[in-house]
């Protein structure tokens, strides 16, 4: 396993110099201390840097040596200045790149520590202590909070934390070394970090996602989508191995089984499993597994740490990143739920090889979604991609390689990080959603999810028909949507098509409605969609008249 750098972050006191040369020595990987590199190279220490500088000046020597460490010493265990991830850019790149380590410690144990030492640390000069941590800490909250692996020094030997750090970002560096390009997705939320791993065999490595998280071996839930199943075995193996006492539950394939019954019976069978409250539930499966399950765990024992493998296209890129959970109930889809987002999603792309291209085809359409939402660049990739056939997906060679899920999944992260409890942005992944309910609505959801988003993005376009971009996209976007077999008209889709006006009259019943007004997410153009409220029937009307039927403008 090549190696990624192991970096040491937290407060100044929280022991990542002590911690970290420990570390290394035990682990046989050589030693840096940020600080001492920053002043080795620049001939001045650092509270003269700051001094005759300033903050700014050092910051930007800090960003450099770190850059420099990531690229050219995957092998070291680094210990970072208490401010050196303070930049939220080069944040999320070496959380992306490295194994993270955040130390903890109360503001009375820091001082205790720092009391004695507070001469060279510039960042204290002039300050009362107690009060200018507690500050600090408020400061950088976000900065502490972002590493997956939180480990807290409060009251323990050192030789303890060293052991805990060690083993815990061992079990991460194992992940990365299945990870493609050895980088991971950080999903940082208001809810914490979501770190995903996308590589061949991550699944195998699901005991080592437990580990790096903190769990100890014990009592773990899975639950395992039937369609799924030779999966679930691999990860039941696989969190075996690691020592884990698996309690598996076997969920029925389809959306007819998302309802609170099965909740309900994942909640007893867990209970019945004695599954404690600090021990995780697991989902192998497709977004319906996926929902319940993180419901479950949201809601057993007031919320259990979470897992996800998503199994499916549609769940690799959309349902498993954001941590919106549900069920449906007979009033509607998704109408009762819970925000909770998992501690970690593994996606290995082997479990699409079972996918029927039916079901694959679903999940093309949210990627055709994402790319619009991402912009020109990502929309020329996909196209591509078209040169091969759709059904080599995961051929040698094919067009589903790990860079394309990676990119897609991270404009889902990317939207969902800015606005996790959808206050605004998040609202732009209804792109062509407003239109595709009205139609699964009128279908009695009998069509597939996907192929309604496939003609609802047509109707956004064609809602804005005149407009140069609009109509410049609409083609490309029916092009690739042909090319995966999704339909790009009602007639397509369905043998029994509503009528335009039907279809009108279902949007007034769609939940995305505000104030009596209907919103709809549309585009600028590519990677510009702008939301706006429908104040004209007949121009809805008028897009879902010229989606009734295949465009006649084809390429
Ligand atoms: N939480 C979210 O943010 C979010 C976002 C989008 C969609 N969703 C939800 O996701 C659900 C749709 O998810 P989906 O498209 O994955 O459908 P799904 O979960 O129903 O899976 C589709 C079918 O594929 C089978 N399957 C799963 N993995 C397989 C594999 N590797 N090989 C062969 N068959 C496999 C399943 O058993 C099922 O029959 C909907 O309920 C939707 O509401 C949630
Ligand atoms: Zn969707």
């Amino acid at each position: 396993v090549s190696a990624v750098p192991l970096l040491l972050s937290g407060m100044m006191g929280a022991g990542k110099s002590a911690v970290g040369r420990r570390v290394a020595t035990r682990l046989g990987r050589p030693f840096v201390d940020l600080d001492e590199a920053i002043a080795a190279a620049d001939g001045r220490a650092i509270p003269a840097i700051f001094d005759e500088d300033g903050e700014a000046a050092f910051r930007r020597l800090e960003a450099a040596e770190l850059r420099r460490t990531l690229d050219l010493r995957p092998e070291a265990v680094v210990a970072l200045g208490g401010g050196a991830l303070l930049d939220p850019r080069l944040r999320a790149e070496t959380l992306e790149r490295a194994v993270v380590v955040n130390l903890n410690a109360s503001t009375d144990t820091l001082v205790r520590r720092l009391s004695s030492e507070a001469a060279g640390r510039p960042m204290l000069a002039g300050e009362e202590l107690p009060a200018r941590l507690a500050e600090l800490r408020v400061v950088r909250r976000q900065t502490y909070a972002a590493p997956p692996i939180q480990v807290s020094t409060d009251g323990r030997t050192i030789d303890d934390v060293v052991a805990e750090v060690a083993q815990r970002a061992t079990a991460e560096q194992r992940l990365f070394g299945c990870a493609s390009d050895r980088r991971r997705l950080l999903l940082l939320t208001d809810a914490g970090p979501c770190p995903l791993f996308l590589g061949e065999g991550a699944i195998d490595h699901l005991g080592d996602a437990l580990e790096a998280l903190g769990f100890a071996p014990g009592p773990v839930f899975v639950v395992v989508d039937e369609g799924a199943a030779a999966f679930g075995e691999q990860a039941c193996a696989a969190l075996q191995r690691a020592g884990h006492e698996v309690t598996r539950s076997s969920f029925p394939s389809g959306e007819q089984h998302k309802t609170p019954g099965t909740l309900a019976r994942l909640w007893s069978e867990a209970a019945q499993a004695r599954i404690a409250r600090d021990r995780p539930f697991i989902s192998i499966g497709g977004g319906v597994c996926g929902d319940v399950t993180g419901f479950a765990a949201a809601t057993y024992q007031r919320g259990v740490p979470f897992v996800q493998v998503p199994t499916t296209l549609l769940a690799m890129i959309d349902a498993s990143v954001g941590g919106k959970t549900a069920v449906d109930l007979p009033e509607g889809k998704n109408l009762a739920g819970a925000f909770h987002q998992p501690a970690a999603v593994l996606l290995d792309k082997r479990s699409l090889t079972t996918l029927p291209q039916a079901i694959l085809r679903q999940g093309f359409a949210e990627m055709v979604k994402h790319a619009l939402l991402e912009g020109d660049a990502a929309l020329s990739d996909l196209e591509r991609r078209t040169t091969r056939s759709f059904a080599s997906a995961l051929d040698d060679g094919g067009w589903l390689d790990d860079a394309l899920l990676r990119s897609s999944v991270a404009v889902k992260a990317r939207i969902v990080a800015a606005d996790y409890r959808e206050g605004g942005l998040r609202r732009v992944l209804n792109l062509g959603h407003t239109f595709a309910h009205a139609l699964e609505l009128c279908d009695g959801f009998n069509i597939g999810h996907g192929d309604a988003v496939a003609v609802g993005l047509c109707a956004a376009l064609q809602y804005r028909r005149g407009h140069p971009a609009c109509d410049a996209l609409l083609p490309r976007v029916s092009r690739l949507l042909d090319w995966a077999g999704l339909p790009t008209s009602v007639a397509e889709a369905t043998d029994d098509p509503p009528s335009p006006a039907a279809l009108v009259a279902a949007m007034g019943g769609d939940k995305k409605v505000k104030d009596g007004t209907l919103h709809l997410v549309l585009l600028d153009g590519a990677g510009a969609p702008v939301v706006e409220p429908a104040t004209e029937p007949e121009r809805l009307n008028a897009a879902w008249e010229r989606t009734m039927t295949r465009a006649k403008e084809r390429p």
